[in-house]
């Protein structure tokens, strides 16, 4: 069995579930509370103890709740606090653990703080945001510039998002303690982790450039001039002592920007965070940041060298833990991001399942892939919901692209593509909602759904319920060692995972084209998986994964 001292939340499995499209209870065709407490035996069966939810928190919606305009209260879109409360306790009776998403470095411009900071240069919170009356150059993550010129007040603030969505001033104390009241209100709720929204934004640096905020050209990206700024470690070392510290809780920073040889500052037993989100890997085929329709071509190699980057730096930290994720609501789904066009569906997101939950560390899983899904291809940029592929298709277009290649990019990059309602069964609306979704059902429901799923021995859901299970019974793929024993090769993706009783060795077909390798790895070792059923020892189909074990 797992090794005891390790913490609940390293020996699960997390489940990310983008509230607004999980499951709508009271037909309004929005996702919401009661609908998420409904499905909890679902996730139960899938072995998630513990279920990061998508900000529900009262907002305006410009950037679907990531733009916060109370901490303290649910949107009514979602319920009420009672409701939040019984999914709490409900999930808790069946061992999961709810995880907030704390959206800090900024608040929406609907928030009661920015609403009184922008009446005057000198009210109580006219320092909680960051004001100047000489906007820099720098370009917003969404797109244009990051300044955004208030009337009332006569001054530019600073929204490294959408203009709805202003940051808050962090150097600030008073700001720095209403967002620790904010977390330990949460915290005090009984709530399991946080995960931290863009929090290596939080400080600014101390003088700002001179402005050019017109000319695009001129622009540079808000994030390379505000990412990990020094002092960052001190505000967040600050918010562990006054929240986490003391608590069986977790936190995991979205960490666009932390290298792999900085790990040792950001997790661990003396890092800020438990666990952080780093990008390299899903970045991998995105060679600008500015415009999705440029695309780069990658190696499994590469690819396999990112994850082994990390696992040796947390390997040696005291507590250092790895989130493992393919998906999430920012990115594609991962058979359409990771997969050449054309690979088999069914096949080739059991391969990626058995990567994402072999790998050291927690395994966190987007609402929908353990179904299989794929990206959506609408045929218009106006069918699109999310602004970051709104800008990005603008961009594209400016950029001299066709209309045709500015979509294919979105096709590809969309993060609308994760945030499709989900597939409950075959029924209209997918069992989603009793009426129109809020966003639209990819056509394939009638095939990819929960029910026709579960009723398939070979499905992707029955596979990961599969992987699931084997790693509650197999203690060596939650607390061994991990090794990339074929770094070079192009097609097979080789894992060893190894503690002092067992070995186990994982390997994955991650091509279209057989595979083979040397029996020799495996020579005593028995079979306790297969993606594609009994294996033949030295071979591999294309896309099939299979897990050997021996005693030590
Ligand atoms: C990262 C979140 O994951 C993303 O969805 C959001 O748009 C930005 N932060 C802004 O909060």
């Amino acid at each position: 069995m797992p090794d005891n001292k390790l913490h609940w939340w390293q020996k699960t499995i997390a489940y990310e579930i983008y509230v607004k499209s999980f499951k709508d209870s009271n037909g309004d065709g929005i996702g919401d509370l009661k609908g998420i407490t409904s499905e909890l035996d679902y996730l139960k069966k899938l072995g998630v103890g513990a279920l990061w939810l998508t900000p529900c928190y009262v907002s305006p919606q410009a950037d679907n709740g990531y733009d916060v305009a109370d901490y303290y209260n649910i949107d009514p879109a979602y319920g009420t606090m009672a409701d939040m409360d019984e999914l709490i306790a409900e999930a808790k009776k069946r061992d999961i653990r709810i995880v907030m998403d704390l959206v800090f470095n900024h608040t929406s411009c609907e928030n009661a703080w920015f609403k009184e900071s922008r009446q005057s240069r000198d009210n109580d919170k006219s320092d909680w945001y960051i004001w100047t009356d000489k906007p820099t150059n720098w370009r917003s993550i969404f797109g244009g510039s990051a300044w955004t010129y208030d009337e009332k007040r006569g001054q530019y603030y600073l929204h490294t998002f959408l203009k709805e969505q202003p940051d808050l001033n962090w150097k600030n104390p008073k700001v720095r303690q209403a967002v620790i009241d904010v977390a330990n209100f949460w915290a005090d709720k009984g709530v399991g982790g946080f995960r931290m929204d863009a929090v290596l934004y939080i400080r600014k640096p101390e003088v700002f450039k001179d402005g050019k905020p017109d000319a695009q050209d001129d622009m540079v990206a808000i994030h390379n001039m505000t990412v990990k700024q020094d002092g960052i470690l001190d505000y967040l070392n600050e918010f562990k002592t006054k929240v986490i510290s003391g608590r069986d809780m977790f936190t995991v920073g979205e960490a666009n920007g932390v290298t792999a040889a900085e790990l040792p500052q950001w997790v661990g037993k003396d890092g800020v965070f438990d666990m952080v989100f780093e990008f390299s890997h899903t970045q991998i085929d995105l060679p600008d940041e500015k415009n999705w329709s440029r695309r780069r071509s990658w190696t499994l190699p590469q690819w396999k060298s990112l994850f082994s980057q990390s696992q040796k730096q947390i390997e040696k930290l005291s507590n250092g833990w790895y989130p493992m994720y393919l998906e999430n609501h920012d990115i594609a789904r991962s058979v359409s991001h990771f997969l050449p066009d054309g690979a088999p569906r069914v096949q080739g997101a059991k391969a990626l399942a058995a990567l994402l939950l072999t790998m050291r560390g927690t395994p966190f899983v987007m609402q929908g892939e353990e179904l299989g899904f794929v990206n959506v291809a609408w045929p218009s940029i106006d069918d699109y919901d999310d602004c970051y592929s709104k800008s990005h298709y603008e961009f594209a277009i400016s950029e001299g692209y066709s209309k045709e290649e500015a979509l294919e990019g979105v096709h590809r990059f969309s993060r609308d593509s994760a945030r499709t309602p989900m597939q409950w069964n075959g029924t209209k609306n997918a069992g989603f909602s009793s009426s129109k979704p809020w966003m639209p059902i990819h056509d394939d429901y009638k095939t990819f759904n929960a029910e026709a799923e579960k009723n398939d021995p070979e499905s992707v859901l029955n596979w990961y319920i599969a992987l699931a299970k084997l790693r509650k019974e197999h203690s060596e793929l939650i607390d061994g060692d991990y090794v990339d024993i074929m770094p070079y090769d192009e097609q097979i993706f080789a894992i060893r995972r190894e503690n002092k009783e067992k070995k186990a060795t994982i390997l994955i077909n991650l091509s279209s084209q057989t595979a083979f390798y040397d029996e020799n790895l495996v020579k005593n070792a028995v079979q306790i998986a297969g993606s594609d059923g009994m294996s033949t020892k030295g071979k591999l189909s294309p896309y099939e994964a299979v897990v050997f074990e021996e005693c030590i």
